[in-house]
């Protein structure tokens, strides 16, 4: 059975000391007295990750993720950190392929196959993300953009493989924009997502990944995006930056 998830990505914010009270927050919040909660995850920027995990290995509910990794394990790459040195800290969870990587910092399909291979050789989960621009869905090509985008990033791997990945669907136009996706906009494309999964690996495989929606999630639409058959939680952004709003997203995401 796949699971429900809520990942907040902390992009490039907060101070160490603030970053520690955010996952403080919510990890006491919900200190044993919730029990049906989704799997949350912190993806804080690489410096915080060593304190956020220590702030949560105690309890098993909570995991971390990194925003990124590099392709290569070791060596000369000035700047970059990798799948191994994530390992060893005690993450988790690495978010792979997300917009703003594609468009900042030019990463394509080529280069996130060779991520989420890394990633999995270190057994840490791809978050894998996918979307389309706002041109694209007005042109009415979105599902063929990321079809094409779950292809080129994962389709080399063996059904062993992709049934690691958990996957997020985040168009481009609703990430921290405030606009978000309709709930019927996001099952739509969960959906094709599954299928086309299906079509490669069979239903068995599609049906045990966790499909993710991303895109201006908040306190409000959180509960409606979520109860999609297809929508298996969210990867949010602004919204994981205040703990109150968090903790009401991951209570929307709670069975
Ligand atoms: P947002 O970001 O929730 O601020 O739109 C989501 C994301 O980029 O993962």
């Amino acid at each position: 059975m796949r699971q429900k998830i809520v990942a907040g990505n902390w992009k490039m914010n907060k101070t160490p000391e603030e970053a520690h009270q955010l996952a403080s927050a919510v990890v006491s919040f919900f200190d044993q007295q919730y029990t049906s909660l989704p799997k949350i995850i912190f993806c804080p920027p690489f410096p915080y990750l060593a304190d956020i995990v220590s702030i949560t290995k105690h309890d098993t509910r909570f995991s971390v993720g990194a925003q990124n990794c590099s392709e290569h394990q070791w060596g000369a790459y000035t700047g970059e950190v990798s799948a191994p040195m994530l390992k060893a800290l005690g993450v988790k969870y690495v978010i792979i392929g997300h917009s703003e990587r594609r468009q900042y910092f030019g990463e394509d399909g080529a280069l996130l196959a060779q991520k989420v291979d890394a990633a999995l050789a270190n057994n840490l989960t791809p978050v894998f993300c996918c979307g389309e621009p706002l041109i694209v869905r007005e042109d009415n090509k979105h599902t063929d953009l990321v079809k094409t985008q779950v292809e080129e990033a994962l389709f080399h791997l063996p059904a062993e493989g992709i049934k690691k990945i958990v996957i997020a669907y985040e168009p481009v136009w609703a990430i921290g924009t405030g606009k978000t996706a309709t709930s019927q906009q996001a099952q739509e494309m969960h959906a094709v997502i599954r299928k086309h999964i299906a079509g490669r690996y069979g239903k068995e495989v599609a049906e045990s990944i966790s499909i993710l929606y991303g895109g201006s999630v908040n306190a409000g639409n959180a509960k409606e995006l979520f109860s999609c058959a297809d929508v298996d939680g969210g990867l949010v952004g602004g919204a994981s930056l205040k703990p109150n709003e968090f903790i009401e997203i991951i209570k929307a995401g709670s069975n």
